[in-house]
């Protein structure tokens, strides 16, 4: 998937700006850059949940320029899997959850449950599958969320902030869940984070956003430790104002 010319603006104002950026199959991409500088629009862009107001975004043989056939739009949001900052649960239970991602592309039957009972199982989840999704603390209710991405085996996956605010076990088990993922059927990644030293633990390449810009773009153990921005020195720094 790849990103060109890619700008979006509201009400006149340039939010994003972004001249080339892509992710390949099975590589995991770190978008960095602090509060407002865009991130969340950049993955509702990739995620055709927003209209470009210039340029592109490249998915196989589509491209989304804020116009695509209703056949095409469902096939680029059936390939993918985004999880937003803030998701939102079905009510009911949460194999429920998870078992809606795959009934929701027309795979569902004896093959997909045991997909489903899998993927909860490995997230810790088979004991409270049964449970309203409605009850789940947040550590939990995220790793619904991952399970829903993940069991369809998108080409493409898109993650918010996916760990904000949990323990270190669950960013553990969401981690290395993910890291799974992308070693098996090799899904293209890309992932917002506040956390650097996630970004160092699951992404192959980081890409640094402000005010809308790419400051730069590398293999993330370089961008951390070597940056050749001084932007990027004062975002590391922790100096960048938030
Ligand atoms: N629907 C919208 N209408 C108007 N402005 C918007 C809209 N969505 C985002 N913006 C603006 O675009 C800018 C980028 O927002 P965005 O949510 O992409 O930032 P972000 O990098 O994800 O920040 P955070 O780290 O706080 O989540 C912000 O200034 C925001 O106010
Ligand atoms: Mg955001």
């Amino acid at each position: 998937m790849c990103a060109v010319g890619l700008k979006k603006s509201y009400d006149g104002r340039l939010v994003l700006d972004v001249e080339r950026l892509g992710v390949r199959r099975g590589e995991v991409l770190a978008v960095l850059g602090p509060s407002g500088a865009g991130k969340t629009t950049l993955l509702r862009l990739l995620a055709t949940l927003e209209e470009p107001s210039a340029g592109e975004v490249r998915f196989g043989d589509l491209v989304w320029a804020g116009r695509l056939s209703p056949a095409d739009l469902l096939h680029w949001r059936r390939r993918l899997s985004f999880v937003p900052q803030n998701p939102v649960l079905f009510t009911g239970t949460v194999r429920f959850n998870v078992e809606m991602a795959l009934a929701l592309r027309g795979r569902d039957g004896p093959a997909a449950s045991d997909e489903v009972e899998a993927l909860l199982d490995r997230v810790g989840l088979l004991p409270l599958a049964g449970a309203r999704a409605g009850s789940l603390s947040t550590g939990e209710a995220q790793r619904v969320c991952l399970a829903r991405a993940l069991v369809t085996r998108p080409d493409v996956l898109l993650f918010d902030e996916p760990t904000a605010s949990l323990d270190p076990a669950n960013v553990a088990i969401i981690e290395e869940t993910l890291r799974e993922a992308v070693r098996g059927w090799r899904p293209a990644v890309v992932i917002v984070t506040h956390n650097l030293f996630q970004a160092r633990r699951v992404a192959d390449r980081a890409a640094l956003l402000v005010a809308g810009k790419l400051v730069e773009v590398g293999e993330t153990d370089r961008l951390l430790d070597r940056p050749s921005d001084p932007r990027t020195a004062a975002f590391v720094r922790g100096e960048m104002v938030y």
